[in-house]
């Protein structure tokens, strides 16, 4: 949640330089934008914020700003509606120093009351960042000096956060961290520090990731790294980056979305292809596991949740599902011998990150399935696989968590001592889905969409492992169209929500060609006696269906087959309503806070 960028060199277009970052950070937050700059011999620091999205900033609008220090700061609003007093960067009263920060700070309030005894005024915004600037300034006019008003202002924090700081008078950029991420990208003769790599990628591949209870200091030459608790300092090994710039943008795609839709062809077969004895190792955990928990939020919940049915389906293995923001209500469970499977695109989900805790406590192990490697959830792992579905740009998840699906059920089937069986299932699927995504596939699905957009209400049935694909089907739906869309188990319709069925209510029914098929078909034509519009994604056409979306039959891979024509719809859907599916209203893709 929020964007985050800094620049320290000699270049004296740092704001340009800024504002570029920030674009590559926008999905992270884009309700506002701010930056801050420091130009040589000015009294006080130049800044310039606005509401809405930073994409729509021209960088030549910077081209006369001078300065060769700056931050800036692209928001997901939490503390303080979407105002330009509220974007970032945040300053003290003197605007002498300058804040950007993202994650929330618990104790804001009590702070704000602290610094504004005997002063009226003296914040101008309605956020908790603005303790930062205003407690580090208490701190320096107390005589410490920047650097040591920074490290007692980390102290007088509580909460979850990743800050920068740039004051007039000091040569460099101060930044902590503290659960938000912060990765350090180092040139020559000038670093970076941003939120995700791929805001400074065009100028250096060689990064420093800032770990939980450090703060580094940045000048032009050098990295500097010490423990906020303990000052003291650390060493950091420079870590190059393999992924390049172009599999971070859109190309020639319309939209992220459905850039990242067709590239499923490829991420399902990097998922998949892992290192067998770590595949091995991995289910040996699970077997001897006394308790094995499954969680993430959100779609990667839903993975979890369809994981759930692999285990058992395919291995005969009781696992637990719960979405991380309820995991920590299980403590009681929890013991030595339990594993938790924790599921996270990003790695930096505060709530999967709180779920994680929580097993640690109770030293349980925790094995992690993540696309960013070398994020947080990765990092405090004892086992960490990494999905490998390329940087996922749009908000709504859609190759990360095929990739997700693909690699659990793997891991599902290895338990079940079939690993092989399950390799050749899995290989057998990704070729199946290099021959249905193609243009034709997506026009077809496009036509189903222009039936359905202008309608209110979208119910989407599945049962077995299909069932957690119809409750994603319906975020997918949500968070990108904004029609209203609820996922059931096809056996429950008729205790309760099969009244809301009426003449022509869409109704999508997700097929596999199992034992759930038959039960499954029922449920469609109870909908049908009530006059539901059926579209029917599965391997076979039906005549209970009035559109029918093929896709392959591919046995226990079937959620992920079924998965594929429901993003591909959602997107038809939102652009329909001409919504842009890349930056759905009121969301972010990282969800730092809880
Ligand atoms: C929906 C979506 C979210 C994320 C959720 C968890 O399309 O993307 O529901 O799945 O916020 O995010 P990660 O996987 O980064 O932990």
């Amino acid at each position: 949640m929020c964007g985050i960028f800094g620049y320290i060199g000699t270049d004296n277009h740092a704001a340009q330089k800024t504002v570029n970052g920030l674009k590559d950070l926008e999905y992270r937050g884009y309700d506002s934008w701010g930056i801050a700059v420091r130009s040589p011999r000015a009294q006080e620091l130049y800044s310039r914020k606005n509401v809405g999205k930073i994409s729509g900033v021209a960088e030549k609008d910077f081209a006369n700003i001078v300065g060769d220090m700056s931050i800036g700061h692209s928001r997901w609003a939490t503390h303080g509606g979407v105002t330009k007093k509220n974007a970032h960067p945040h300053f003290n009263h003197d605007k002498t120093i300058a804040v950007v920060h993202n994650g929330i700070i618990e104790n804001a309030d009590v702070l704000r009351r602290r610094l504004s005894e005997g002063k009226r005024n003296l914040f101008v915004s309605e956020t908790d960042t603005e303790v930062i600037p205003h407690l580090i300034d208490y701190h320096m006019k107390m005589g410490k000096s920047l650097e040591d008003a920074f490290v007692a202002t980390c102290g007088d924090l509580k909460g979850r956060f990743a800050f920068v700081v740039m004051h007039t008078e000091s040569d460099f950029l101060l930044a902590a961290r503290s659960g938000s991420p912060l990765i350090i990208g180092k040139g020559e003769g000038e670093y970076f520090i941003a939120s995700d790599i791929p805001a400074f990628l065009e100028y250096t591949q060689v990064v420093n990731y800032l770990d939980d209870g450090e703060y580094v200091k940045l000048n032009r030459t050098e990295a500097r790294f010490r423990s906020f608790h303990t000052q003291k300092k650390i060493q950091k090994k420079d870590i190059p980056i393999v992924f390049n710039k172009e599999a971070a943008s859109k190309g020639e795609w319309d939209h992220f979305m459905l850039k990242e839709i067709v590239e499923q062809k490829d991420s399902l077969a990097r998922a998949i292809n892992q290192d067998d004895k770590a595949i091995k190792k991995i289910a040996r955990e699970i077997q001897k596991a006394r308790g094995v928990f499954l969680s993430g939020c959100g779609t990667a919940g839903k993975v979890c949740m369809a994981a759930e049915y692999f285990f058992s389906v395919v291995a005969e293995r009781h696992t637990n599902f719960a979405p991380s923001s309820e995991f920590p209500i299980y403590h009681h469970f929890l013991r030595p011998e339990s594993l938790l499977v924790a599921v996270s695109q990003s790695g930096e989900t505060a709530d999967v990150l709180e779920a994680m805790k929580v097993a640690k406590r109770k030293k349980s192990k925790v094995l992690s399935l993540v696309n960013v490697s070398g994020s947080s959830v990765a990092r405090a792992s004892d086992y960490s696989l990494l999905i490998n579905a390329g940087p996922e740009k749009a908000v709504a998840s859609t190759k990360a968590a095929t990739s997700q699906l693909a690699l659990l059920l793997l891991i599902a089937y290895a338990t079940a001592g079939k690993l092989k069986e399950g390799k050749e299932l899995l290989i057998g699927l990704v070729g199946k889905i290099n021959d249905q995504l193609n243009p034709k596939y997506l026009e077809y699905i496009k036509k189903v969409a222009e039936i359905i957009f202008r309608e209110n209400d979208v119910y989407i049935i599945g049962k077995s492992a299909n069932y957690p694909m119809a409750l994603e089907a319906a975020i997918k739906i949500q968070e990108v169209s904004y029609i209203h869309a609820e996922g059931f188990a096809g056996g429950e319709l008729k205790h309760g929500p099969i009244a809301l069925v009426k003449k022509n209510t869409p109704c999508i029914a997700l097929l596999a060609n199992d034992e759930t098929k038959d039960d499954m078909l029922s449920n469609v034509a109870e909908l049908k006696a009530r006059g539901a519009y059926i579209i029917g994604i599965a391997p076979e056409d039906h005549a209970l269906f009035d559109k029918w979306i093929s896709v392959p039959d591919v046995g226990a891979a079937s959620p992920i087959a079924n998965l594929i024509p429901i993003q591909i719809l959602a997107y038809y859907l939102a652009v329909l309503r001409g919504n842009n599916p890349d930056m759905p209203r009121n969301l972010a893709k990282s969800v730092t806070v809880k």
